[in-house]
């Protein structure tokens, strides 16, 4: 028993030597991202705004810091805080997320500004328990806010974080089933004293060094401690369960271009796939069921000419959409419908599977807001 004892005790010293490992290549090395608190002005006291915190954690959900940067930009010039958020039309932050994806985080996150507006009269709450009661909070962002804004000892997992994980301990069990390991490993490893830093000390490393294909061990803080490294092979982490292919599922899209150039639009149910985005009209597809791909599924009777086909992938299935387009057209929008002339097409809160589907149908139609920051 009391060699049992002795090995918990050695493993938890070397999770916390790997740890001090990782703070101090952090300390050297960390990215230096718009929401992030550098690790020498927080040692001088300095401490995160929750509210870029939790902006900056939604929005890179499934989304890269590249991709992420100009929008947390966007977001933070037009709503400094969160009772501003709270105070914007939910529309507004439909059309600002318009191209980031996964839309239903737009409309948690106007639900989550509300609730710290009404029932915290406008200041995040700082335990991981008392996030995770806010709409549109999950484990994984109540602990990332937890441990970053208010310095709380919660173990933040995500993707980079479990590939880092598998590695270092050489975990056998594909993901999920593995979660459970590598959160107890995070556990074990967690620095009382800086916990955020710990967090995003991991990410960095998942997203610079520990990367999916040809991680760059020679340049890593805890190689010393990795036993996929020592195994030969760390790419052969996290282990993978075999994937289930994406079914492909079809459907058309009517591009009715007025004479004037402004574009057909409507607003997508409320419920359900891209819920409340604009769309040009599309022939009834879902994640269940294809649509109808030639022109008789047209809203109306105009002269349709096919205009090319566009893929886009969504994570359960990917869909193929023959775009139609009729032009010079000169007719009232229907009811609840709306011409989106050519200067604003670039604001409406389309979709990229939207976005591409006018561009088929007019190239550059949906690119003009692009343009003009590019050259701003
Ligand atoms: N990915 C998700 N959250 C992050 C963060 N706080 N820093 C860097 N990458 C991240």
């Amino acid at each position: 028993m009391a060699g049992k004892t002795s090995t918990a005790g050695d493993g938890f010293i070397a999770g916390r030597r790997t740890a001090a490992r990782l703070l101090g290549w952090y300390d050297a090395h960390h990215r230096d991202l718009p929401w992030r608190v550098a690790p020498a002005r927080m040692a001088a006291g300095a401490r995160p705004d929750p509210y870029r915190v939790w902006l900056s954690e939604v929005m890179l959900q499934q989304t890269t810091v590249e991709a992420v940067k100009p929008y947390f930009a966007r977001f933070l010039a037009r709503w400094p805080t969160v009772a501003a958020l709270a105070a914007a039309d939910a529309d507004d932050v439909m059309k600002a997320w318009a191209g980031l994806g996964y839309y239903s985080r737009a409309r948690n996150l106007k639900k989550c500004a509300d609730a710290v507006a009404e029932r915290h009269g406008g200041r995040f709450p700082d335990t991981e328990a008392a996030l995770r009661e806010l709409p549109g909070i999950g484990a994984y962002t109540a602990a990332a806010v937890a441990a970053i804004a208010f310095g709380r000892p919660a173990a933040v997992v995500d993707g980079n974080v479990e590939r880092v994980v598998s590695r270092l301990f050489a975990i056998d069990a594909p993901l999920p089933a593995a979660k459970a390991r590598i959160r107890a490993h995070v556990e074990a490893m967690l620095p009382p004293e800086r916990p955020g830093d710990f967090a995003q000390a991991m990410m960095d490393l998942g997203a610079t060094l520990c990367s999916p294909k040809r991680p760059k061990c020679m340049l890593c803080p805890v190689s010393e401690d990795c036993a996929a490294l020592a195994g030969g092979d760390p790419e052969l982490y996290p282990v993978k369960a075999p994937k289930p292919e994406k079914p492909l599922r079809r459907g058309a899209a009517f591009v009715a271009v007025r004479r004037d150039g402004a574009v057909l639009l409507r607003k997508r149910p409320a419920t359900g796939l891209l819920a409340g985005m604009a769309e040009p009209p599309t022939s009834g597809w879902n994640a269940r069921q294809d649509g109808a791909t030639g022109p008789e599924a047209a809203p109306f009777a105009a002269a349709w000419r096919p205009a090319g086909a566009i893929r886009h992938v969504f994570t359960h299935f990917e869909l193929s959409l023959t775009v139609w387009r009729a032009v010079g057209l000169d007719m009232r929008a229907p009811e609840g419908w709306w011409w989106s002339p050519p200067a604003g097409l670039a604001g409406e809160a389309l979709p990229t599977v939207m976005k591409k589907a006018i561009e088929a149908a007019i190239p550059g139609a949906t690119r003009h807001r692009a343009i003009r920051e590019a050259g701003a």
